[in-house]
């Protein structure tokens, strides 16, 4: 079996477009191929982050996981930090990663543009390597993530082709290793709809747990009303009718797609759908088929968030299954970079 891994950050509450461009595609992968999800929670102490909330958000994301869908009798459910090899198996593919290609990341760009140099601690530019060694422990074939990773997974892709050659050459070989490669080089899955979902209240950017304003974005665990009120307040704009794919309505084309999305329905019929309607019309379609779609989900939230003897069943389980893995990535990898057996 082909094998996929994805995992989510637990910082601030996941949103649609962490569901629509990430986990909504996840449930499919794991009836057709060996699955793993995690919650990244070292990744989540990158940026400043309160102590209090990070075990919180962690449990709360597992839960939301399984709400959505995930089937912890076909995927691994697990805690990264709960896996020792990943932080291990980082400090070694640090020594191969250029910092070249660290400088050159968008997203770290942007975020330490926004914390100012002083603030911005050095996990920050490595935060690709951990991501790395998140994918590369476990010769994963496909990685299933919105668009905004896809320069991170070009990363990792380029780094297990570095590993590979500079210690998996003639080498490597001698000591039984497979075929001369150490990893396995993935590709990403980005979804043909929802792999950016934008901001509520600005068509160009993109829909963030970090944004200041909760206006801004829709919340996998928003209530009734406040999902309603929200599309009641977000921003449109005045052209007659809707659309999808017109580059001066960025608004409506990402309502939508979200509509689409959560309403099951194809983009034709969508067109068709919502091509004679205005705004007046359109926002109680939509309300309803997002409440429709998420109010199973937090029922079920409620339900596993509450059993938490099962909760942590499943985590340990995962964690286990996941260490098999990647124990053994790892002790190949010591290997063929000259370590002294243990
Ligand atoms: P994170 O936690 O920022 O986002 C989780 C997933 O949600 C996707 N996503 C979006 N998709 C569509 N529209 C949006 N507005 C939107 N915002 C977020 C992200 O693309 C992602 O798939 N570095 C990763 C987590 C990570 C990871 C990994 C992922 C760590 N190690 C290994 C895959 C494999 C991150 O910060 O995602």
């Amino acid at each position: 079996k082909k094998r996929i891994v994805s995992g989510v950050q637990p910082t601030g509450s996941v949103h649609l477009g962490n569901y629509l461009g990430a986990i909504k595609n996840w449930i499919d992968l794991q009836n057709t191929y060996e699955t793993l999800f995690f919650i990244v929670d070292l990744h989540a102490i990158t940026l400043p982050y309160d102590t209090k909330e990070l075990s919180k958000a962690t449990r709360d994301t597992a839960a939301i996981y399984l709400a959505c869908g995930i089937d912890a009798s076909k995927a691994s459910v697990f805690v990264q930090s709960h896996v020792h090899a990943h932080v291990e198996l980082m400090w070694l593919l640090s020594s191969a990663t250029p910092i070249g290609w660290l400088n050159r990341m968008i997203q770290f760009k942007e975020k330490s543009r926004k914390a100012g140099d002083e603030n911005v601690g050095v996990a920050l530019l490595t935060y690709p390597v951990l991501m790395a060694s998140d994918i590369l422990l476990y010769q994963s074939d496909f990685v299933p993530v919105g668009e905004d990773q896809k320069q991170h997974l070009e990363l990792t892709r380029e780094l297990a082709e570095r590993v590979n050659y500079l210690y998996g050459g003639r080498k490597w070989k001698k000591l039984g290793g497979r075929g001369g490669s150490i990893f396995k080089v993935p590709e990403p899955l980005i979804p043909p709809a929802g792999a950016r979902v934008m901001s509520l209240t600005d068509g160009l950017s993109k829909m963030s747990k970090s944004a200041p304003s909760d206006q801004s974005r829709i919340n996998l665990l928003d209530p009734k009303d406040v999902i309603a009120n929200k599309i009641k307040r977000c921003k449109t704009d005045s052209f007659p009718a809707l659309e999808f794919d017109n580059p001066e309505r960025p608004e409506c084309n990402n309502l939508l797609s979200v509509y689409q999305l959560v309403s099951g329905k194809t983009k034709e019929d969508v067109a068709k759908e919502c091509q004679g309607l205005n705004w007046g019309s359109f926002k109680p379609l939509l309300t309803d088929a997002l409440i429709e779609h998420l109010y199973p989900i937090q029922v079920r939230y409620e339900e596993i968030h509450s059993d938490s003897a099962y909760l942590d069943s499943v985590l340990e389980e995962g964690a286990r299954k996941a260490s098999e893995i990647a124990d053994a990535t790892l002790k190949n990898v010591y290997q063929a970079m000259g370590f002294l057996r243990r």
